[in-house]
C-alpha cells in the first residue's frame, strides 16, 4: 500500500517509488506536516516535531503550557487568523464577517476511486495502474466550512497530486477569500528557488537564486497563466545541478491567475503554496454549495533538475494530456503566419502547400485573417464566418485543394476575444468583460469576451463547431492575444465580481472540453501570443502549445531549455522560420533552425515559395530526418547537457539529447553561440546511455561505449561560424 494510515498514532504516510510524504493527526484535529523527502521505512516520524514555548507565538485555547502554537507547527493546510502568521492555504468569511479559518481533521480515508475536481483539468490514472487516493475531511465548525483534502499518488513518477474541495456545511453563505491547491511546510529550508519568468517572445527563462527570508513568488493577475511567470516553481538544494542533488518541483494545473510562493520564516522553515491567486478572488459559497480548487502536482527527485524534469515529462505526457492525439505522431505543419501575415488568399496558400507537399510537410495551417473583416489586427474577431471574397473560394473548396496535394488542413481561432469593429460586438456589447463604471481598456485593439457567461461559451461552440463540420479540418490553433482588464461580468451581481477571473477560466475549459470531446480527431494546439498560456491546465485539452512567437533559433534555445524544465518535448511546438528572423532580425544557418525545431514538435513558418533550391533540399532532407526520428523525440527522455543561461556570450550556446526509453537510440544536439577564433574544443559528456552498451556515433562513424560517451564525452570539432549547430545520432550496436 502506498498510502498508510496508522490510526492510533495518527500517522499518515504516502510512499511513491523514491519519496515519502508524511503527516500527523494531532489531538484536537490539527493536521501537521511531518516530512517530505527521500523514501523512508515504517519509522514513527512523530519525533520530527518539537514543541517549545516560543516568544510571540500565540497559543490556541487549551494549550496553557504554551508549547503548542500554530505559528511554529509545520502544517498541512493552514488557515488564516487563528495564530499562524505565515501565508495561509485558506481564508474565509462566515456570518460574523471576520477573516479567519481554522480547519481541523475529522476523518482520514483511503479511496480506491480517484476523485476529480469538477470542470477543471486533472491528472488521470490508468485503470491498469494503482493510484491510491487519500481523503482527509476537515471542518471549521465556527463558520460551517468543510474541506476535503485529496492526495493522489503517481508512484512511478514520484508525484503527489493535491487539490481541495470546500463545502459550506452551515446555514449562511460563506465567502472564500483564499483557497490554495497546495500547501507544504518544510521544517528547515536551505533551498535555492527556481522559477520560469519571461515576457512576450522570451517566455520561461530559468531564474535561480537562494531562497531568502520573506516571500518569493511567481504569480499572475492577468487572467491567464502568462508569459511572465509560469505556474511552476522548484526548490533545489544549493548544490543540486542537472544530474545530482535534491529537487522538489511544484506545478499547478491551472490557466488563470495563480500564486506560487515560498515563504521562509524566522526559524528557517519554508512554506510552499500554490493555487488560484487570492487577489481579486472572493467566492461565495451558498449553504450546501461546494468549490473545487485546481490540482497541483509535486515531484521529488534526488537526481537533480534533470531527474525532476523527466518525472514531470512522463506525468504530463501520460497522465495529463489525453485524447487520441496524445500518442499519435504529430504532423509536421506549415503555418502561413510569418509567410503572409494577413495578406493571403486561397491561391497563395495552395502555392505554399504545393511546395510543402514536395518537402514532406504533412499539414497546412491557415492562420489569422480568414474570417469576418480581418485584414489587420483591428477588426473582425468574434465573426467566425469565412471571408470567401478574400480567399477567393469557399472553405470546403480551399480545404479540398490543400488535401488534394496530400496535406491535412488546420485553422486558427481566437475564440475568447472580440474586436469592437465586429458584428458580434455590435450585437452583444454586454458580452465583454468590463466594469460598469469604467470604459474598458483595449489590448491589441480587442476586448475579452465574458467567458463566465454560458451563452457566450455556447455561441462560440456553435460558431467553431460549424466551421469544423463544414470541411475536413484536423487541427485548430487556439490563440488568446491579450490579458484581462476591468474584470467585471454583467451577469454577476456586484458582490460576486470576485468570482469573474475563475469563472472565466471555467468557461474556457468548458468550451475546450466540449470541442475536444465532439471533435476527437482534431488536434488542438494552444497559443497565447506564443507561450502566454503554456501551462499544465491547457495541456489537458491541447497536447501541444506554440512555445513562443519568437521563432529565432538562438532565442528559442533559452525558451525551449526553460520550458523543458517542466514540459516534455511532445508539448512544445517549434517552427523553422525565415532569415533575417522577424522578431530579432538575426540570420542563422538553416541547419541550426532545423536542429532547434527538432527539440519538439517540428513545423515551418515561412514562405516556402521564396526558398532557393538548395534551401529546399536541406529542408526536405531535415524534414525526412525528423519524421524518422519523431518517435524518439516524442517519446524519448530528455537530458540537458549545456544551459544557454550559463554565463559567457561565446562558445557553446546550448546542448541537449534525447534518449529512447529502451536506450538504443539517441539524438544529440549542440549549438554554438558566437564563434571565437582558435577556440578550445568542447567535450560534451552525454547522459542517459547504457554504460556497457556500444553505440555507433553518426555522422563520425565511431563506435564508443556508453561509458566513454558519458565519462570522456563526445569530442566536438570546431563549429564553423556564429550559431552553427552539430547533431549526432547514436544507435546501439552491441552491449
Ligand atoms: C499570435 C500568435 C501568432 C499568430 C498571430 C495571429 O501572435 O502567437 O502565432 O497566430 O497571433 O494574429
Amino acid at each position: 500500500m502506498s498510502i498508510q494510515y496508522e490510526k492510533e498514532k495518527g500517522l499518515i504516510r504516502l510512499n511513491t517509488r523514491s519519496s515519502t510524504y508524511a503527516m500527523q493527526l494531532l489531538p484536537g484535529g490539527y493536521l501537521a506536516h511531518l516530512y517530505y523527502g527521500p523514501r523512508v521505512g515504517a519509522d514513527d516520524l512523530r519525533y520530527l516535531i518539537r514543541y517549545v514555548d516560543r516568544p510571540q507565538a500565540p497559543n490556541p485555547p487549551g494549550s496553557e503550557d504554551r508549547i503548542f502554537s500554530l505559528n511554529i507547527l509545520p502544517q498541512e493546510y493552514p488557515g488564516f487568523g487563528c495564530g499562524d502568521y505565515r501565508s495561509a492555504a485558506v481564508n474565509c468569511r462566515g456570518a460574523d464577517g471576520c477573516f479567519a479559518a481554522d480547519l481541523r481533521a475529522e476523518a482520514v480515508e483511503v479511496l480506491t476511486d480517484t476523485m476529480l475536481p469538477v470542470g477543471l483539468p486533472h491528472f488521470h490514472a490508468f485503470a491498469s495502474e494503482a493510484h491510491d487516493t487519500l481523503r482527509i475531511r476537515m471542518a471549521d465548525p465556527a463558520i460551517g466550512l468543510q474541506a476535503e483534502l485529496y492526495y493522489t499518488l503517481f508512484e512511478e513518477q514520484d508525484a503527489i497530486v493535491r487539490w481541495t474541495r470546500f463545502i459550506n456545511g452551515g446555514e449562511t453563505p460563506l465567502i472564500l477569500d483564499r483557497a490554495m491547491s497546495f500547501s507544504l511546510d518544510f521544517a528547515a529550508g536551505d533551498f535555492d528557488w527556481l522559477q520560469l519568468w519571461g515576457g512576450w517572445s522570451r517566455e520561461r527563462h530559468v531564474e535561480r537564486s537562494p531562497l531568502r527570508h520573506g516571500i518569493q513568488a511567481a504569480e499572475s493577475r492577468r487572467g491567464a497563466s502568462s508569459s511572465q511567470h509560469n505556474p511552476f516553481i522548484a526548490l533545489a538544494s544549493p548544490t543540486a545541478d542537472e544530474t545530482q542533488g535534491e529537487v522538489y518541483g511544484f506545478a499547478l494545473a491551472y490557466s488563470g491567475n495563480h500564486l506560487c510562493f515560498a515563504e521562509k520564516d524566522q526559524y528557517g522553515g519554508v512554506r510552499v503554496g500554490l493555487g488560484i491567486h487570492p487577489e481579486a478572488f472572493a467566492w461565495t459559497l451558498e449553504p450546501g454549495g461546494s468549490f473545487d480548487t485546481p490540482q497541483c502536482a509535486a515531484v521529488y527527485a534526488s537526481d537533480g533538475l534533470g531527474g525532476m524534469s523527466r518525472k514531470f515529462h512522463l506525468l504530463i505526457q501520460r497522465h495529463l494530456c489525453r485524447g487520441p492525439w496524445r500518442d499519435r505522431p504529430r504532423p509536421v505543419l506549415i503555418n502561413n503566419w510569418e509567410a503572409t501575415y494577413f495578406q493571403f488568399n486561397a491561391d497563395k496558400l495552395a502555392a505554399i502547400a504545393a511546395d510543402a507537399a514536395r518537402l514532406g510537410i504533412e499539414m497546412l495551417v491557415m492562420d489569422d485573417g480568414w474570417f469576418g473583416k480581418r485584414d489587420d489586427d483591428r477588426s473582425g474577431l468574434g465573426d467566425w464566418t469565412v471571408n470567401e471574397a478574400k480567399l477567393g473560394c469557399t472553405l470546403p473548396e480551399l480545404v479540398s485543394r490543400i488535401r488534394e496535394q496530400g496535406l491535412q488542413f488546420g485553422i486558427w481561432f481566437e475564440p475568447e476575444m472580440v474586436s469592437p469593429d465586429s458584428d458580434l460586438y455590435r450585437r452583444h456589447p454586454d458580452w465583454i468583460l468590463k466594469a460598469p463604471s469604467r470604459t474598458p481598456s483595449l489590448g491589441r485593439s480587442q476586448y475579452v469576451l465574458d467567458m463566465s457567461r454560458p451563452e457566450v461559451v455556447d455561441y462560440l461552440y456553435g460558431a467553431m463547431a460549424a466551421i469544423l463540420r463544414s470541411a475536413e479540418i484536423t487541427y485548430v490553433k487556439w490563440d488568446m492575444n491579450r490579458y484581462i482588464t476591468e474584470a467585471g461580468s454583467a451577469a454577476l451581481s456586484p458582490n460576486r465580481q470576485g468570482e469573474v477571473f475563475h469563472r472565466y477560466i471555467l468557461g474556457v475549459y468548458r468550451l475546450l472540453d466540449q470541442l475536444t470531446a465532439d471533435f476527437p480527431e482534431v488536434l488542438f494546439e494552444g497559443c497565447a501570443s506564443g507561450g502566454g498560456r503554456f501551462d499544465p491546465g491547457m495541456l489537458y485539452y491541447t497536447p501541444q502549445i506554440w512555445t513562443s512567437d519568437d521563432t529565432d533559433a538562438i532565442e528559442r534555445l533559452s525558451i525551449q531549455y526553460g520550458t523543458s524544465l517542466l514540459y516534455p518535448p511532445a508539448c512544445m511546438a517549434c517552427h523553422v522560420s525565415a532569415v533575417p528572423n522577424h522578431q530579432v532580425a538575426r540570420t542563422t544557418p538553416l541547419e541550426t533552425r532545423t536542429a532547434a525545431a527538432m527539440a519538439g514538435v517540428f513545423g515551418c513558418e515561412l514562405d516556402l515559395t521564396t526558398l532557393s533550391r538548395e534551401e529546399k533540399e536541406i529542408l526536405g532532407r531535415e524534414i525526412a530526418r525528423y519524421k524518422r526520428l519523431r518517435p524518439l523525440i516524442m517519446e524519448g527522455e530528455l537530458y540537458r547537457l549545456k544551459s544557454p543561461f550559463e554565463k559567457g556570450e561565446r562558445g557553446l550556446g546550448a546542448a541537449w539529447m534525447l534518449v529512447s526509453r529502451d536506450k538504443t537510440h539517441a539524438l544529440v544536439t549542440a549549438v554554438q553561440a558566437m564563434a571565437i577564433p582558435d577556440t578550445p574544443f568542447f567535450r560534451l559528456r552525454l547522459q542517459g546511455l547504457l554504460p556497457q552498451a556500444a553505440y555507433r556515433v553518426e555522422p563520425d562513424g565511431f563506435i564508443l561505449s556508453g561509458a566513454a560517451l558519458m565519462g570522456a564525452g563526445l569530442n566536438l570539432p570546431y563549429i564553423i561560424g556564429d550559431y552553427g549547430a552539430l547533431t549526432y545520432e547514436l544507435t546501439m550496436c552491441g552491449g
